[in-house]
């Protein structure tokens, strides 16, 4: 392997020429303290931090970006901290998914636009891990990533509380009146208690989990909780890393090849992994220039069983994942199923990485042998209602609803759905299919994480507890129900979902992977004639760019002039 020479360095443009521009640039630095032999021919090392005061994902990012510094001087690199927008999940609205795309622009132009020789991504609430991925892919400048981790489980009476998905649960028990005021406040204090991301298998987890097995983490980094002194070590022995990968200019591009992408399918369906990442992976992908296109999710899926068992599809919460023995061993069982000669960021294939990794738990961590399902946890359903595809997760849906033709309740936005649900005359009963439209990625817009409808509460206080929902949104990786998502092309744009009427007759069909609205075609086009589109939403700013650029759901929903590897040639320096 060739490495490179320090005055090959990109940080040398900056700051090694005898001009009156280096000059300027070095007295700068040297401003903020720096002897010119800290920065001048060394690796210099972004820490692209996410921490901000209103992420509690992120809480700990600060002081660990510090021990992520301490890998980098002790490796020889000069590190700088810059912070990067703190897409927190809970709180960015409309959506935080209408800020994945601005995380990744601002990623890519921090590190083509500064001094910068390597990347240290900190993040891990949902839209971060993407994002950052995104930008570092478009700049394709040596990077690793350093995931947030999960937090603590939650405790309610001595009980383990999930993120999400508890939340679903319980509030659907509250609305049919079987949980006290005190009750569901003990819950609110418990649910969440200490910082780290989602501790089910929710998009972060997920997410996190999938940025391992693409090869960006090092080994077993994803699953360490985010409190636990493992992660302390993990974030210096990245910052370490980071400069040797400098060195070697091991690249994005150089890992994420067709190959990582389709280990990392293999593993979101191994972990139940959230719907979401469909989205994200297709959109990584196609930042590499990589074709992945939605069956590769289903065929992928078909051949790999669902090891772990973490909720919602499962029992347990990523902390007691760690415990079994997190990530590696689960790979490790997946065995000929991935691509082992997948190179990584720490300089050796996926199958050495692998190499000696046992389960500890196999409750938790099921061996092949005794899957939680023999096959994934997705299907892609195709039909006349979703001409390019739509989004079902399987394992956490309930079984005799996976074939099931019932009359449409239609509800035109989150709005309508919000007032008219509880209503006592809507018609509506067990077998009626409820329909979200407006919910895409121009309709919601990003896609809100609606869909997972809630249920009328007359069917709750009945007893019903899951019904045929579909929609045009995404849905929260620690939901669950039948759920049907990313409708494509949306009801925004006239996709044949904004068609829908009440009482119109709708089969899904799992097995046969459709989904089908049975109206003649003739009424389907005369509805199609009178559909007009919504007026324009957003006139200014980052959300009108947003609403002319952003692809639909099965594209990955990047902007359309980000996707691909066309370069950004680098910087003059004048
Ligand atoms: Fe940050 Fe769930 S709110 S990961």
């Amino acid at each position: 392997m060739t490495r490179k020479l320090p005055e090959q360095l990109r940080s040398h443009r900056w700051f090694g020429p005898p001009t009156m521009r280096g000059f300027g640039h070095r007295s700068r630095m040297r401003q903020l303290g720096h002897q010119a032999d800290d920065f001048v021919g060394k690796p210099v090392i972004a820490i692209v931090n996410t921490w901000s005061e209103i992420n509690p994902c992120h809480a700990h990012l600060r002081e660990r970006a510090e021990a992520v510094k301490r890998g980098v001087w002790q490796a020889g690199g000069f590190p700088v901290e810059i912070p990067a927008l703190s897409i927190t999940e809970t709180y960015f609205k409309p959506s935080p998914m209408l800020f994945r795309n601005l995380l990744a622009m601002e990623t890519e132009e921090i590190l083509r636009g500064l001094p910068v020789d390597g990347a240290v991504l900190m993040g891990g609430c949902d839209k971060t891990t993407p994002g950052l991925l995104m930008g570092a892919i478009s700049a394709n400048v040596p990077a690793i990533f350093v995931p947030a981790g999960p937090m603590l489980r939650g405790n309610w009476k001595g009980k383990p509380l999930g993120s999400g998905t508890d939340i679903w649960k319980f509030w659907a028990e509250r609305c049919a009146g079987t949980i006290t005021d005190q009750e569901w406040n003990d819950m609110e204090g418990g649910i969440a208690r200490s910082p780290g991301f989602c501790m089910t298998m929710g998009t972060a987890a997920t997410m996190t989990a999938l940025a391992e097995a693409l090869g960006m983490l090092l080994p077993g980094a994803s699953s360490i909780p985010a409190v636990d002194s493992n992660h302390t070590r993990m974030a210096v022995d990245s910052g370490r890393r980071i400069v040797e990968m400098v060195w070697e200019d091991m690249k994005p591009r150089d890992i994420l090849t067709l190959a990582a992408f389709e280990n990392a399918i293999t593993v979101d369906m191994a972990i139940g992994g959230s719907t979401n990442a469909i989205i994200h992976l297709v959109a990584l992908a196609r930042r590499c220039g990589v074709p992945l296109d939605l069956p590769a999710f289903d065929r992928i899926s078909q051949r790999t069983p669902v090891l772990a068992n973490i909720r919602p599809s499962g029992a347990f919460l990523m902390e007691d994942f760690y415990y079994a023995g997190g990530l590696r061993p689960l790979m490790a069982e997946l065995g000929e199923l991935l691509h082992r000669d997948a190179p990584t960021v720490n300089g050796r294939t996926m199958g050495e990485n692998l190499a000696g990794a046992a389960i500890v738990n196999t409750e938790v961590i099921r061996p092949r042998t005794n899957p939680l399902a023999a096959s994934g946890g997705t299907a892609i359903l195709y039909g006349n209602l979703a001409p390019d595809g739509a989004v079902i997760k399987t394992s956490a849906a309930t079984p005799r609803l996976m074939q099931h033709t019932g009359r449409a309740v239609v509800f035109r936005n989150y709005a309508d759905m919000e007032a008219r649900m509880d209503r006592d005359d809507l018609a509506i009963d067990e077998n009626s299919v409820l329909v979200l439209q407006g919910a895409g990625p121009l309709g919601g817009p990003g896609m809100p994480e609606w869909g997972m409808l809630p249920l009328p509460k007359k069917l709750l206080e009945r007893g019903v507890r899951d019904m045929l929902r579909i929609s045009d949104a995404r849905m929260s990786g620690t939901s669950y129900g039948t759920c049907v998502l990313h409708v494509s092309p949306e009801s925004h744009v006239g996709g044949p979902l904004a068609l829908v009427r009440d009482g119109d007759e709708i089969s899904l069909d799992v097995a046969g992977r459709r989904l089908d609205l049975r109206v003649p075609e003739a009424e389907l086009a005369s509805r199609r004639a009178q559909w007009r589109p919504p007026d324009r939403r957003y006139a200014r700013g980052y959300l009108a760019l947003y609403s002319d650029r952003v692809t639909q759901a099965h594209e990955g929903c990047d902007f359309d002039f980000l996707t691909g590897t066309t370069e950004t040639p680098e910087p003059e320096i004048h």
